[in-house]
């Protein structure tokens, strides 16, 4: 077989270093588009990176950013990736309302600079999206691929774009491109500042002793949340499918924040009532109340299904949390 060889934008987030380690594990070489920063922002793929003059290195990171397309079009030439997975995005709905211009540039028009590099570049790489959940917004679950859209963040309306983007360019240049439509998924690897992470961290420093308050704002919002290195499995068996085409990811159970909130305190023996206060600030002026996804077509078509739902990943979540602090 020749050699398969993916690039990821994306890669230093949550699921870009799960996606990483699987494909590695898969015998692919990997290319990672990264943010230059003047402080390292790899910790969650450097256990996989090799220097490259070793020549055991199968994975390589190179500078660019979502909003500089030309750098696409090189970096494209350059690679000659066979799949192209696009992780990187804004990704936080709440700060999506403080910055809905930068949202729509990176998670909105980041992706039509991708595709139009792929299709200049005239590489024949198979395209996996990042679409989200967040994408049905208002409407009522539980939500499968026929779902209406009524996205209800400056984050979500951007992924809207990008979703039909992607099926323009499936349609209009025959492009291999699918959308994953996945729900929230969760781990011990989540951005320190999304609610489930915030929630065992908290816990962690309490356990600790080196905090007291856990600051939230809505309790009663519903998420179907799941394991993130099952949903990178996901991603790839989209690209690996005889046609390309959109899947729901999901647990197909839901729970709010605040059984988020109560199972992990009294996983870790403490009295959530104790230490939860209101703050406002975490308020947002939209909010999406209830997400249960219907992934019916990932489990007939790709043979994907949940394995961890909410209550084992809020045990994963706050003993990996609780481990890392010695607590
Ligand atoms: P994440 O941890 O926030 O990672 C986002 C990645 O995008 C990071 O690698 C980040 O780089 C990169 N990035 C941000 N702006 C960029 C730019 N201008 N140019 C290049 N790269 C940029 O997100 P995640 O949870 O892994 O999610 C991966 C993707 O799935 C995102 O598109 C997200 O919107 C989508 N999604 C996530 C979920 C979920 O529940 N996790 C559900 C549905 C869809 P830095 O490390 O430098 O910041
Ligand atoms: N972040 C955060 N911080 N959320 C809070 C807080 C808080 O202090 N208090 C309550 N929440 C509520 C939010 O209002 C929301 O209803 C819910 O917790 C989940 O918020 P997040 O964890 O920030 O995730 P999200 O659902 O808004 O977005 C995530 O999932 C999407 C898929 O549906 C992100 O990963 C998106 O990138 C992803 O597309």
């Amino acid at each position: 077989m020749s050699q398969q060889v993916a690039l990821i934008t994306g890669i230093t987030g949550q699921d870009g270093s799960y996606l990483a380690e699987q494909l590695l594990d898969k015998g692919y070489v990997v290319h990672g588009l990264i943010r230059r920063s003047s402080t390292f922002n790899t910790a969650r793929i450097d256990h996989l990176y090799l220097d490259p003059h070793d020549p055991d290195a199968r994975l390589f990171l190179h500078y660019g950013d979502l909003t500089d397309g030309s750098r696409l079009v090189t970096l494209l030439e350059r690679v000659e990736p066979t799949e192209v997975y696009h992780l990187g995005a804004q990704s936080h709905v709440r700060v999506s309302f403080d910055e809905p211009e930068f949202t729509g540039d990176v998670t909105g028009l980041g992706t039509t600079r991708l595709l139009e590099a792929l299709r200049v570049s005239k590489v024949p790489a198979r395209f996996y999206q990042a679409s989200s959940s967040e994408m049905f917004g208002a409407t009522p679950p539980p939500q499968n691929e026929n779902a209406f859209f009524y996205p209800r963040s400056p984050y979500a309306a951007a992924k809207v774009y990008s979703y039909w983007m992607v099926r323009n360019y499936r349609e209009a240049y025959g492009l291999f491109a699918c959308n994953g439509i996945l729900f929230n998924h969760e781990s011990p690897r989540r951005g320190e500042t999304f609610v489930t992470r915030k929630i065992t961290m908290a816990i962690a420093r309490i356990a600790a002793g080196l905090q007291d308050v856990l600051y939230l704002g809505n309790l009663d919002a519903r998420r179907d949340w799941g394991y993130a290195p099952e949903y990178a499995d996901a991603m790839w068996r989209m690209l690996q499918a005889d046609e390309p085409a959109d899947y729901v990811v999901a647990t197909g159970t839901s729970y709010s924040v605040g059984d988020f909130v109560r199972m992990a305190f009294e996983h870790a023996d403490l009295d959530w009532e104790k230490h939860v206060k209101f703050d406002p600030r975490y308020l947002r002026p939209t909010e999406v109340d209830d997400l249960i996804g219907d992934a019916t077509k990932a489990k007939d078509v790709l043979g994907w299904q949940a394995q961890t739902f909410t209550p084992e990943l809020v045990k994963i979540m706050v003993d990996a949390d609780r481990a890392r602090l010695g607590a």
